[in-house]
């Protein structure tokens, strides 16, 4: 693997780009735990918790970017996140739990375990500790959706399948984005939508898709998106 020069002028604009993005995903992560939390009362110790955690996560993030010396850049993730964030409260304002579950749980989680799996190697030794804790915070996130969504399995696996469809989408436009800013931090962001690809499909079917169903869902979706 080549080596690294995080202080190099290049990197540092990219991973401001990159930790902006983490910074802001995290902050909605965590305030999508507190509004599920208040819309499903029996797990809201459990959501909370998790609200929590995506909160430390933020925190320790912010973390990184201090200890290189750099300034995330907050607006430009703020606008990329914005329609994920928007369809989110929207669906929840309006008494949807599916839409709301499926793009914090199941895309939004399971991006962030691709991404920050897809980082590991290549961070610098500070965020690299930080990087691991968060993946294992991030599949108990995912795992919660996961449960949530089986459970609703029977009467709303059509909502699901039209969630994933479109906010797949939503999801890829931000990822397009980045792209560029991925590479210079020497992130393959080909790798990061394999892994993506890979876990969202096994999730789907956890949750109760066919093989078949699940890939049309997921892996199609995306490459389609992405085309
Ligand atoms: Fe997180
Ligand atoms: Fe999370």
């Amino acid at each position: 693997m080549k080596t690294i020069n995080y202080y190099s002028s290049a990197y540092r604009t990219a991973f401001s780009h990159i930790n902006g993005v983490v910074i802001m995903g995290e902050t909605h992560a965590a305030q999508h735990f507190q509004k599920l939390a208040k819309a499903i009362h029996q797990d809201h110790d459990e959501l909370m918790a998790l609200a929590a955690m995506e909160a430390r996560h933020a925190r320790d993030f912010v973390g990184c970017g201090r200890e290189l010396g750099i300034t995330a850049a907050i607006p430009m993730a703020r606008r990329l996140f914005q329609p994920l964030h928007s369809h989110f409260c929207t669906a929840l304002k309006g008494g949807c739990l599916v839409r709301p579950m499926v793009i914090q749980g199941l895309i939004i989680e399971c991006f962030a375990i691709a991404a920050y799996h897809c980082y590991l190697p290549v961070a610098d030794p500070y965020a690299k500790k930080i990087t691991a804790k968060v993946i294992d915070d991030e599949h108990l996130h995912l795992n919660y959706a996961e449960r949530w969504l089986k459970a609703n399995f029977a009467e709303q696996q059509e909502v699901i399948a039209e969630c994933c469809r479109t906010e797949l989408a939503t999801t890829m436009t931000i990822l397009k984005e980045l792209w560029q800013h991925l590479v210079a931090i020497g992130i393959d962001p080909a790798e990061v939508v394999a892994e993506f690809v890979s876990l969202f499909n096994d999730t789907l079917i956890a949750i109760g898709f066919h093989q078949n169903r699940a890939r049309a869902i997921g892996a199609a979706a995306i490459a389609r998106a992405l085309a």
